[in-house]
């Protein structure tokens, strides 16, 4: 019976995941999240539903992880077959301020070391907890939710100059990302980066300044550049994310890839 860790998994994409996974014949999946009474979307796809569990990590707090890892271990007797890194500080407030748009210096560099902490550390934290369960397995996958917005020639051509608190650290998540896979790579483990596309998660989100922001990155883009963005669902997204990643071979250990298959690239 395959098993799955999401790590993030209350809501957005990390919660599509989980509800994809459970559907499919003879898994089991571990909706890791910072607090199971306040995930709400969760606990409603998770209530009737036998093969999902849920369990409290914060990526941010290692001791909690490697207590998710345990409560994971007693269910599948100390194995792991993927992990599913997708947990990061996306919050439409830090995304779309810039550089000058902080009171000040130290309020910028307490919100950008906020977010190193689970868009960058956070990456580290994941795959060091479950290590020891993923390396018992017989499947070794590991699968890191990334951005285009990490990506150098991307944001150039975006225009886009907000948001570089999230754009640098989710850089620092994929480049960890990248290195993991260097390290495991004589293990027989493949470990991706992907990038889901542009997906509209605003509606398993409280925060009414989620929408907006998907419309703003979109109108920006398209000034710039003259191509319309449309943002997909997070069924679309996650169902061509699962395809992706049922797919992976040893090649493609280390690959920055496109939810639609193939690296990413503009
Ligand atoms: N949506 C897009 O267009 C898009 C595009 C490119 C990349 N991505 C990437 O896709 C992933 C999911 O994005 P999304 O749009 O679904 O975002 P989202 O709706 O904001 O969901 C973020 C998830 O991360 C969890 N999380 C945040 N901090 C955490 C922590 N310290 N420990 C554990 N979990 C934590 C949140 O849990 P809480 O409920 O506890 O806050 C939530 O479940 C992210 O990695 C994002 O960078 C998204």
């Amino acid at each position: 019976m395959p098993s799955y860790a999401v790590i993030g998994a209350s809501r957005g994409i990390g919660l599509e995941f989980v509800r994809q996974l459970a559907a499919k014949p003879n898994t089991v999946v571990f909706a890791v999240v910072r607090n199971a009474s306040k995930s709400t979307y969760l606990q409603a796809v998770a209530k009737d539903a036998k093969n999902i569990h849920v369990v409290e990590g914060d990526v941010g707090d290692y001791a909690s992880l490697q207590k998710a890892a345990e409560r994971v271990s007693e269910v599948t007797g100390g194995k792991l077959d993927y992990l599913i890194h997708n947990a990061a500080r996306v919050e439409a407030e830090n995304l779309s301020k810039g550089f000058d748009d902080y009171a000040s210096i130290d309020e910028l560099d307490t919100d950008f070391t906020t977010s190193f902490k689970v868009n960058g550390l956070g990456v580290i934290h994941s795959i060091s907890a479950f290590l020891p369960l993923l390396r018992a397995g017989p499947t070794k996958k590991i699968v890191a939710i990334s951005t285009a917005g990490a990506d150098p020639k991307t944001v150039r051509a975006s225009g886009f100059a907000g948001g570089p608190g999230y754009a640098m650290t989710k850089a620092a998540g994929l480049l960890a990302t990248i290195k993991w896979a260097l390290k495991l790579q004589d293990e027989g483990f493949v470990v991706v980066a992907v990038n889901p596309g542009l997906v509209d998660s605003s509606g398993t989100s409280d925060d009414p300044a989620a929408r907006a922001l998907f419309e703003e990155i979109a109108e920006t883009f398209f000034k710039k550049t003259g191509v319309r963005l449309e943002p997909e669902t997070p069924e679309q997204s996650v169902a061509a994310q699962l395809k992706l990643i049922d797919g992976l071979k040893p090649s493609d250990n280390g690959l920055f890839l496109e939810h639609t298959g193939g690296e990413y690239g503009l």
